[in-house]
């Protein structure tokens, strides 16, 4: 229950002095919501901490979350040890990485279910990395969303293998600033190949209206594996983002049936699109023909 001084029940620490009664409410406050619990030091609220840190107090008054009624202690916990000992070491939730990052997740999560609630089983939670990566709380002069810096040069820091795939010839226009990592992704979300966060392909639709379907004759690639499994979507030396160089190549990777008189052309390095145009679906044609 207590880690670092701090607790996520302040309340079950009286529980002996002040009874049943008391425990019901705490316990019924965890289970509705897991809103965090008052104690006696937040109904002092931020005036409790402003005698020892003034400059994070006087700032935070301004900040988005104190606009939204938020209080020191709904993130940093318990403070009644901290406060009492005049602020020594490890006696409350400081959000560093001596905690894991579900400890350090779990007061965020609290009231912010609905951006993270998939957080922990996707790639940034399963890499032990914290909201704090990338959310500065007290930083003053903000990007959008409270970000430790602008997204694009957030993302690109710690992915530097795909912001090199956005430099090559056939890419997506991310440095004009056409779309952006998170029109894609969802970082607090899992992501699998065609689902970044949101719907299947859904991402990409929004954008490729005529490929949105439904088709009355459906390309099982496009429809069960998502774009993905023929474009490199953020950036690639062939046309058309392709993943291979030619699209022969890319069709006879799954079609080795082709009728026979077909397997000539990939020696001419056949356009099969040239004929089979219709290759993302058709309403008319169940070849692709048109
Ligand atoms: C929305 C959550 C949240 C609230 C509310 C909040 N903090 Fe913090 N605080 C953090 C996080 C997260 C860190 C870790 C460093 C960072 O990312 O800014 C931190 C770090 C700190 C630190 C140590 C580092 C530093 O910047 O000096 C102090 C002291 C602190 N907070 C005091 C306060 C006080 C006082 C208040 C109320 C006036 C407050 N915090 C309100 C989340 C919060
Ligand atoms: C009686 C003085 C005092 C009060 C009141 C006080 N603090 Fe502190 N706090 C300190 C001292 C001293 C430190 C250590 C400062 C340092 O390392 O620079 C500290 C450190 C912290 C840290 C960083 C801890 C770490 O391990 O890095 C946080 C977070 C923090 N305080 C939050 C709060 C909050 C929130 C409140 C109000 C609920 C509060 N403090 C009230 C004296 C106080
Ligand atoms: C890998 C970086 C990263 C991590 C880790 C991360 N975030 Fe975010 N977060 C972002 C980015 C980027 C945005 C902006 C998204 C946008 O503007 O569409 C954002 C937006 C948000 C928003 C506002 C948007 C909304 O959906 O309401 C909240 C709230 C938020 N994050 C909370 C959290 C919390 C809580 C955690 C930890 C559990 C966390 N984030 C972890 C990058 C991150
Ligand atoms: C007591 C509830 C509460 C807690 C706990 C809390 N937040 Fe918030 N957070 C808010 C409110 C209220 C806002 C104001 C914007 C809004 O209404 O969504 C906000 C805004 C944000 C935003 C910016 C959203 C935007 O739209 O730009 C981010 C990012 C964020 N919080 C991250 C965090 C992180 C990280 C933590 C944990 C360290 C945390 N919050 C803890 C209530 C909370
Ligand atoms: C502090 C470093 C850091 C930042 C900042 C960061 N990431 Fe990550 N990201 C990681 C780590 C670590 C992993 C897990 C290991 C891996 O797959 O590379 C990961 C994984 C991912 C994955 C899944 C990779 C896979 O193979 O499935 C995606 C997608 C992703 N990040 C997108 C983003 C986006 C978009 C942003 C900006 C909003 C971002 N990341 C910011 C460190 C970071
Ligand atoms: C146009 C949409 C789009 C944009 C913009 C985009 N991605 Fe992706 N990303 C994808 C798709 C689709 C995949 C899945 C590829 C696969 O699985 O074959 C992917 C895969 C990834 C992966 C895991 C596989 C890999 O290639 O390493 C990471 C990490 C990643 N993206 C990070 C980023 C970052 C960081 C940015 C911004 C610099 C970004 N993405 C921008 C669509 C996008
Ligand atoms: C079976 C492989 C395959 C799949 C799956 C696939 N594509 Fe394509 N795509 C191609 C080929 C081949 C071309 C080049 C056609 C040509 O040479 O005329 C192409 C071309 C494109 C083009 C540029 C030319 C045009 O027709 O507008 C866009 C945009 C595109 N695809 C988007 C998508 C999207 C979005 C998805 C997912 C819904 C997707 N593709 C799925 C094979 C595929
Ligand atoms: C925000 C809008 C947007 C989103 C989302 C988007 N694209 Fe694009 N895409 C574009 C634009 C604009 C171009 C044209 C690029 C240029 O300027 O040359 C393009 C180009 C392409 C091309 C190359 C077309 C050609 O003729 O060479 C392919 C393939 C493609 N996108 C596939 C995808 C896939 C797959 C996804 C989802 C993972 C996706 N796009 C998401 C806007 C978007
Ligand atoms: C990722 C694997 C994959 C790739 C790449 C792919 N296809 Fe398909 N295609 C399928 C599957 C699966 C079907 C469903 C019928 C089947 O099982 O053969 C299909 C069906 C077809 C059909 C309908 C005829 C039939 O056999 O039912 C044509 C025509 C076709 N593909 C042409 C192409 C062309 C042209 C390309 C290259 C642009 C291509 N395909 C690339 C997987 C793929
Ligand atoms: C000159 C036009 C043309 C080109 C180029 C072409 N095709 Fe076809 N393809 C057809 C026609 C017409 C049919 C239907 C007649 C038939 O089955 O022989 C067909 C049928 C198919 C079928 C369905 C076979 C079956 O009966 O299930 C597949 C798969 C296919 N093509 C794949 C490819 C691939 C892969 C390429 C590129 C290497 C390609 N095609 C290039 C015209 C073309």
């Amino acid at each position: 229950m207590k880690k670092n001084g701090r607790t996520t029940l302040p309340n079950l620490r009286y529980l002996g002095l002040l009874g049943i009664a008391v425990f019901v409410v705490g316990l019924t406050g965890f289970i509705t919501g897991m809103t965090p619990v008052e104690n006696e030091k937040t109904a002092a609220g931020i005036e409790a901490c402003t005698e020892c840190h003034e400059d994070v107090a006087t700032a935070f008054k301004t900040s988005m979350h104190s606009v939204g009624k938020a209080v020191c202690t709904d993130c940093h916990g318990d403070a009644a040890k901290h406060i009492d000992t005049g602020g020594e070491k490890g006696t409350i939730l400081a959000f560093n990485i001596k905690n894991s990052a579900l400890q350090n997740a779990k007061q965020c999560l609290a009231c912010h279910q609905d951006t993270c609630v998939q957080y922990m089983s996707g790639p940034h939670g399963k890499a032990s990395m914290s909201c704090t990566d990338c959310h500065g709380i007290h930083k003053t002069g903000h990007n959008r969303a409270l970000l430790q810096a602008p997204a694009g040069k957030l993302c690109a820091g710690c992915h530097p293998d795909v912001m090199a795939q956005f430099n090559l010839n056939e890419r997506h226009r991310l440095k004009e600033g056409i779309l952006e990592c998170i029109t894609c992704h969802d970082p607090h979300k899992p992501g699998t190949r065609e689902r970044l966060g949101g719907f299947k392909q859904q991402e990409c639709l929004k954008c490729h209206t005529d490929k949105t379907g439904p088709f009355i004759f459906e390309h099982e690639a496009s429809a069960v594996e998502g774009c993905s499994i023929c474009h490199e979507v953020h950036g690639s030396p062939n046309r058309h983002l392709l993943k291979f160089q030619s699209v022969g190549e890319l069709c006879f990777s799954c079609h080795a049936g082709a009728p026979a008189w077909h397997k000539g052309l990939v020696s001419f390095d056949a356009n099969c699109a040239g004929c089979h145009s219709a290759v993302h679906g058709s309403n008319l044609d169940p070849l692709f023909l048109k």
